[in-house]
C-alpha cells in the first residue's frame, strides 16, 4: 500500500476507534452506569468495588482527589467507580447503581449536606458502607451527623491561617487600616465554608482590623462566577476603599473576587488575596506577572482521596471501621514556594 494511502487508512482507523470509545462512554452514561476507571494490577475484575462521588467534578480539587483515589485502587487492587453527583437525584441514583453493580461501599462529597439523612438511609438499605469526605452531613436537627464516618479539613484553623497571612502581608506593605477593606467571600450554607471565613475574620479582628471595615460578600453559588458577582456588588458599594484584603472558603471563592477587583483596577499593588485548596490556583501562581492572588492554603488531596479509599477498603476487607472524625491540615503556598511544595506532595512532577 503506498505510504500516503496507509496514512489515510490509519487516520481513518484511529478516528473510528475514537468514535467507538466515545459511543461506548455515552452508551454507558445513557444506561446510567458510570464507567469504571481502574481495576487492580492483574487486570482481573477486583472483588472489592468502591464508589467515589463528588459534588463538583469540574473543580480541580475534586479531580485531584479522584486522582489519588485511583492511585489507591491501583495500589490496593480494588475497582474504583468515579461519579460526578451534582444534585440529590444523581446521588440517590448513583447509590442504586453502585449497589446493582456489586459495590460494597462509597466515599462521598455530597452536593448538599442536608441530604445526609437520605444518603445514610439509602446506603443502609443498599447495604453499602459510607464515608463522607470534605463536607460533613447535617442531620434533621441541623447539627453535624457525628455518627457518620467523616474526613475533612480543620476548617477553623485553616481559615485562621488565612487571616494571619493577610494581616502579615498588609503590615509588610505598610497599608493604613482606615484606607483598607476586607472582602470576605462567604458561602454560609456550607458549615466547612462558614468555619473557614469565620476563622479568617477572627484573626483579622485579633490583629486590630476594625469589624466596620470587614465586608461580607455572600456568594449565591460556590464557584468563580458566584464570587465575582458578589464582589462586584461590594466594590460598587465601597468605592472609597483604597486597598483590599480578600479571603474566601476556597480558591474559586477568592479567584472570583480577584477577577472582580482587576476589573476595577485593583492588581497586586492594591489587593492581597489568599485562597484555600491550593489546587485550583496553580495557573494563577504561574502567571508571569503577579496578580492580587498572593497564595493559598494547600490542603491534602492525597489524604482526602487516597486515605478515604484505603479506610473504606480496610473496612470492607478486614471489617476495621475507620475513625469517625479525621481532620487534615493545610500549608501556605505562594509564588515563591508552590513548585517545590507541589512536587514534595506528589501533585506535580516539576
Ligand atoms: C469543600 C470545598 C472544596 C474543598 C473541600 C476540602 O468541599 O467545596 O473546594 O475546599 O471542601 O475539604
Amino acid at each position: 500500500m503506498p505510504s500516503s494511502l496507509r496514512r489515510l487508512f490509519e487516520r481513518f482507523r484511529a478516528t473510528t476507534l475514537a468514535l467507538a470509545a466515545v459511543g461506548l462512554a455515552s452508551f454507558l452514561a445513557s444506561c446510567g452506569r458510570a464507567p469504571e476507571t481502574s481495576a487492580n494490577a492483574t487486570g482481573k475484575p477486583a472483588a472489592i468495588k468502591i464508589g467515589f462521588l463528588v459534588k463538583q467534578p469540574e473543580e480541580p480539587w475534586f479531580q485531584l482527589e479522584w486522582r489519588f483515589a485511583e492511585q489507591a485502587a491501583r495500589d490496593l487492587g480494588f475497582t474504583l467507580v468515579k461519579i460526578g453527583a451534582t444534585d440529590g437525584e444523581k446521588v440517590l441514583a448513583a447509590i442504586d447503581n453502585l449497589a446493582a453493580a456489586g459495590a460494597q461501599g462509597f466515599v462521598i462529597c455530597t452536593p448538599d449536606t442536608l441530604l445526609g439523612p437520605a444518603i445514610v438511609a439509602k446506603a443502609k438499605a443498599s447495604n453499602l458502607k459510607l464515608i463522607a469526605v470534605d463536607d460533613q452531613f447535617i442531620g434533621a436537627d441541623k447539627q453535624p451527623m457525628k455518627d457518620v464516618h467523616y474526613l475533612g479539613i480543620s476548617a477553623a484553623k485553616i481559615g485562621e491561617a488565612v487571616g494571619d497571612t493577610l494581616a502579615a502581608e498588609m503590615k509588610k506593605r505598610g497599608w493604613k487600616v482606615d484606607e483598607t477593606g476586607v472582602c470576605v467571600s462567604t458561602f454560609d450554607e456550607l458549615a466547612t465554608a462558614r468555619e473557614r471565613t469565620d476563622g479568617a475574620t477572627r484573626r483579622l479582628l485579633a490583629a486590630g482590623f476594625p469589624a466596620s471595615r470587614i465586608y461580607r460578600a455572600p456568594m449565591r453559588t460556590p464557584d468563580i462566577p458566584g464570587s465575582f458577582d458578589a464582589t462586584m456588588a461590594l466594590l460598587t458599594q465601597r468605592s472609597e476603599v483604597k486597598q483590599w484584603l480578600v479571603c474566601g472558603f476556597n480558591d474559586s471563592a477568592v479567584l472570583g473576587a480577584v477577577r472582580a477587583l482587576e476589573g476595577r483596577g485593583f492588581g497586586a499593588d492594591r489587593a492581597i488575596a489568599v485562597g484555600i485548596n491550593g489546587t485550583d490556583c496553580i495557573v494563577e501562581l504561574e502567571k508571569a506577572k503577579p496578580t492580587a492572588f498572593h497564595g493559598s492554603m494547600l490542603l491534602s488531596a492525597k489524604a482526602h482521596g487516597y486515605q478515604t479509599c484505603e479506610m473504606m477498603y480496610k473496612w470492607i476487607k478486614e471489617g476495621v471501621p475507620p475513625p469517625l472524625d479525621t481532620r487534615t491540615v493545610g500549608v501556605l503556598i505562594t509564588r515563591d514556594n508552590f513548585r517545590q511544595v507541589l512536587k514534595e506532595q506528589g501533585i506535580r512532577e516539576q
